[in-house]
């Protein structure tokens, strides 16, 4: 099994600060973005990694990480030439993945505990077959992929719903067969023009092939001004400043 991370997309919600920066170098706390999904990989035992990068900021993330051998990770890099949605950056890995499933982290989530994660891929490494997605209890579901469950399955998963049937929310980890790829050709752009990586899962669930965890911790994304300061927080072991 492999390791991406995906940090490609515009940052718009940190405008002006990601004008002329990624959102992944912004410091969380006292390390890069990025940083954090490395370490993440690394716990999870990937000796191959890939970064999936916008045009513009591709030499800087080689600037600050080369081979990666200081995180004790080989790492490669592929372009996205355009903002075109999760799964369309995910779909630059294939060549990467080589027939192989993988492990998938967006760029911009941080975890607190990563016990559940190593934990879920070591799992899904017995089958290798599917999707596992990891999921979290939150106050603000409508800005993310709502998790619909019933018993022990996941039934549905809906894009940043307006009304949310749930408050359990699909974090930036997720785990995938190879088949992944082939998903991803089947798919068309949403309402919003991105490949969406819901709509991925969904075809996972319809197949009856999605697996779940419930993360366990504190998790947050950084991609806007209030959830950058609550992860450099969280980092610094501020809980309680949302
Ligand atoms: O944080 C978890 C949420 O992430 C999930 O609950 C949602 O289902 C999922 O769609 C995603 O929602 P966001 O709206 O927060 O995604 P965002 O556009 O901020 O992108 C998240 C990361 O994905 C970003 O840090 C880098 C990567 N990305 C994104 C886009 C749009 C790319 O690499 N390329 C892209 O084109």
């Amino acid at each position: 099994m492999k390791g991406i991370i995906l940090a490609g997309g515009n940052g718009t919600r940190l405008r002006p600060v990601t004008f002329v920066t990624n959102k992944h170098l912004l410091p969380v706390y006292n390390k890069p973005m990025i940083f954090y999904p490395l370490e993440t990989m690394r716990e999870c035992g990937f000796e191959d990694v890939l970064i999936v990068s916008g045009r513009e900021h591709a030499g800087d993330f080689s600037n600050l990480l080369g081979s990666g051998k200081e995180f004790g990770v080989r790492l490669s890099y592929e372009i996205q030439e355009e903002a075109g949605g999760i799964a369309q950056a995910l779909a630059l890995a294939e060549d990467f993945a080589d027939g192989g499933s993988m492990a998938v982290h967006l760029g911009d989530n941080i975890f607190e505990q990563r016990e559940q994660l190593v934990a879920g891929v070591k799992k899904f490494a017995e089958r290798e077959d599917g999707a596992m997605i990891f999921i979290k209890q939150v106050a603000d579901p409508e800005r993310f992929g709502v998790a619909e469950i019933a018993g022990d399955k996941v039934v549905k998963i809906v894009e940043k719903p307006k009304a949310p049937k749930s408050n359990l929310i699909v974090t930036g980890f997720y785990v995938y067969d190879k088949n992944v790829f082939e998903i991803i050709r089947s798919q068309k752009p949403s309402a919003r023009g991105e490949m969406e990586i819901t709509d991925v899962n969904n075809v996972y669930i319809e197949q009856g092939k999605m697996a779940y965890n419930m993360v366990e911790g504190e998790w947050t994304d950084a991609g806007t001004f209030d959830t950058l300061l609550r992860a450099s927080n969280l980092v610094a072991g501020k809980k309680a400043v949302k």
